[in-house]
């Protein structure tokens, strides 16, 4: 049985994704042990108590230092058991020591086809803002897994979407997160959790 704690910060629809798909088998083998954000107003922790899932809220501003703060993250999640981090719109940079300790353990939901519109300062509706200004005809979204990098991972799923004239962002990232992200972040957790996926010269394919 896989163990996943889910980091969110936001609303949480990857979350509930997670969840829904727990529940109606399109994930098996897995756990959501626990949900952890960084902002306590997040909507993603009503969804984990709602589910009766722990839940907890560590904010960089609860502590002292970043480093303190990064102790704390690893701890919760060392004490979570987790075998599996997933970060469902998790906006706090990884501890580089979480990175080490859960190497190909941790993967990421991007809103975008990696490698367009992805690192430093692209999330959340930016994404797509950028893509419509652009004037890209297909978006789309990633998982793949966190390395040291921001968004750099190696890739293991993506599914294209088009986009319409008229799209407005809050449009597009709404058919991303419906069309591409709520289909293959389950995905990804399920191949895991079944042992289906496999890294041949740092690219990763199902088996
Ligand atoms: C999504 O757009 C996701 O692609 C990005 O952050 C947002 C999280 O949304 N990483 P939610 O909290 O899962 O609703």
């Amino acid at each position: 049985m896989l163990r996943v704690v889910v980091l969110v910060s936001g609303g949480g629809t990857n979350l509930q994704a997670i969840i829904d798909a727990v529940d109606n088998g399109e994930i098996t083998n897995t756990e959501i042990v626990g949900v952890i954000s960084n902002n306590k107003n997040a909507y993603a922790l009503e969804r984990a108590k709602a589910k009766g899932i722990p839940n907890q809220c560590i904010s960089p501003k609860d502590y002292e230092t970043r480093a303190e703060f990064n102790d704390a993250l690893l701890h919760a999640v060392d004490e979570m058991k987790a075998d599996l981090l997933v970060l469902a719109g998790f906006l706090v940079v990884i501890p580089e020591k979480m990175i080490e300790q859960y190497r190909n353990r941790i993967i990421n939901i991007h809103p975008s086809l990696i490698p367009s519109f992805c690192g430093t300062g692209f999330y959340g509706l930016k994404v797509h803002e950028a893509a419509l200004e652009k004037g890209v005809k297909v978006v789309g979204a990633t998982v793949h897994f966190v390395d040291e990098g921001t968004d750099t991972g190696a890739i293991i799923l993506q599914k294209a979407v088009a986009v319409e004239k008229g799209d407005t962002p809050e449009l597009l990232q709404r058919r991303v997160m419906e069309q591409a992200e709520w289909k293959i972040l389950p995905k990804a957790i399920d191949l895991i959790a079944n042992d289906k996926l496999e890294m041949i010269d740092g690219k990763v394919w199902i088996k």
